[in-house]
């Protein structure tokens, strides 16, 4: 690995590893790594033959990939940091953070500065510049109902964008930024934070967990407590095991077809989406499958929760897709539902 730059705002490296770059902690490189430190220095990363020629990928911390093979072109980080509050009236703070901030240290800024919403997205790995790509979200709570705006770098038109949240297509683990990928660079996220907000404890398990902290009367930080003590419960850590949390998203159906999924398996957890739509529990039709726990060398499903792909140790990429597609051709057997993976495979 030789460092080739180290120009103002940015460092170049050739070659790189990314298993230090990626939960699963497997193996891939990049032929060409580039961490931006500064914004400024995208306009004339971009004007290089190099980026304009090769395929980009934006990588965070790399909490939602899965890396089946090298990357034959630019992976490009954002390394930026910082968090400015632009503007408070006492009841609404509008917030604007920079897209390498860690996403978990922001929502414990927010909570410590007073602010309502976020506690609820508490102990998320990965960035602030990756939470819109998919519209993070846990507990009863996204992450779009706090975005202002985004700002971007569009490789469409050359030049720094700014997308009002209306603009931004977001939906359940999806957004434009998902959309067109190859697209957008996300340089900074603009929050609306609240000062006072009804919270949101109604999530299976959250009623619980307060009453086992002895809270009667929650605050966004024994919220914020509380999700943190049930997902480090539920989840199984990255640092300890890989993983990049839930590897399939929760299918959406038409509701006449969980309608008869649910006569047959009234157990089989399902959610109202929309009018003509209800959302499935993925985790309990893999589990019904038998899949819970099951081992391909390295490659394995979580014993503790079965939507979490994790890797044992020297598991490749490619083993943990075969072990995904294998999970996903047993449930379109057995249910005749398609699940698709949340992560970006590459
Ligand atoms: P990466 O994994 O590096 O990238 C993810 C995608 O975003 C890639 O397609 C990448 O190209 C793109 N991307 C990243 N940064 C940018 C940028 N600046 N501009 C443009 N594109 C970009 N997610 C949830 O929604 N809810 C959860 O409860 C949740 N729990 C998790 C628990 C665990 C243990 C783990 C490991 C993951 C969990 N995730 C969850 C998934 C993950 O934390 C989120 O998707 C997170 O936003 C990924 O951030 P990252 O910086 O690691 O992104
Ligand atoms: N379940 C099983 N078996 C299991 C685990 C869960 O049958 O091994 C069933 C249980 O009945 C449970 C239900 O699935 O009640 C839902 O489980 P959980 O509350 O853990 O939520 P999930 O649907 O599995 C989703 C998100 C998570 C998010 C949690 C909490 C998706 C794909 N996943 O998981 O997000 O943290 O809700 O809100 O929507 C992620 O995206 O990476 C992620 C971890």
């Amino acid at each position: 690995m030789t460092a080739i730059a180290h120009a103002a705002g940015y460092t170049i490296v050739e070659s790189a590893s990314l298993t230090g770059r990626n939960t699963f902690r497997v193996p891939a490189r990049a032929a060409l790594l580039l961490d931006v430190r500064n914004p400024a220095a995208l306009a004339e990363l971009f004007g290089y033959a190099a980026l304009k020629t090769q395929p980009v990928l934006v990588l965070g911390e790399g909490s939602n990939i899965l890396f089946t093979r090298d990357w034959p072109g630019v992976v490009l980080s954002m390394a930026t940091r910082g968090i400015q509050v632009v503007d408070d009236d006492g009841e609404h703070a509008r917030v604007r953070v920079e897209a390498g901030e860690n996403w978990n240290d922001f929502v414990h800024w927010a909570v410590g500065h007073g602010y309502a919403g976020l506690e609820n997205l508490v102990l998320i790995p990965g960035t602030v510049g990756a939470a819109p790509i998919q519209n993070i979200g846990a507990y009863g709570v996204e992450v779009r109902e706090f975005i202002a705006a985004v700002e971007a770098w569009d490789r469409e038109a050359g030049a720094l964008v700014r997308l009002a949240n209306a603009e931004c297509a977001f939906a359940y683990r999806d957004s434009v930024f998902k959309q067109q990928r190859e697209r957008y660079v996300v340089t900074a996220v603009e929050f609306d934070l609240p000062r006072r907000r009804e919270l949101r404890t109604d999530y299976a398990g959250v009623g619980d967990e307060l009453a086992a902290l002895g809270i009667t009367t929650p605050t966004p930080a024994a919220v914020a407590e509380a999700i943190a003590r049930l997902r480090t419960r539920k989840l199984p850590d990255p640092a300890l095991i890989g993983n990049a949390g839930s590897f399939f998203k929760n299918p959406l159906v038409e509701r006449t077809v969980a309608e008869r999924l649910r006569a047959e398996h009234p157990a089989l957890p399902a959610w109202p989406a929309g009018a003509a739509q209800t959302k499935l529990s993925a985790a309990w039709l893999i589990e019904a499958c038998g899949f819970k726990g099951l081992r391909e060398g390295d490659a394995a499903v979580s014993e503790r929760h079965a939507l979490v792909l994790v890797n044992h140790g020297h598991a490749t990429g490619a083993q943990l897709w075969a072990l995904a597609e294998r999970i996903r051709a047993g449930v379109r057997a057995r249910f005749g539902v398609e699940i698709e993976p949340e992560p970006r495979v590459v």
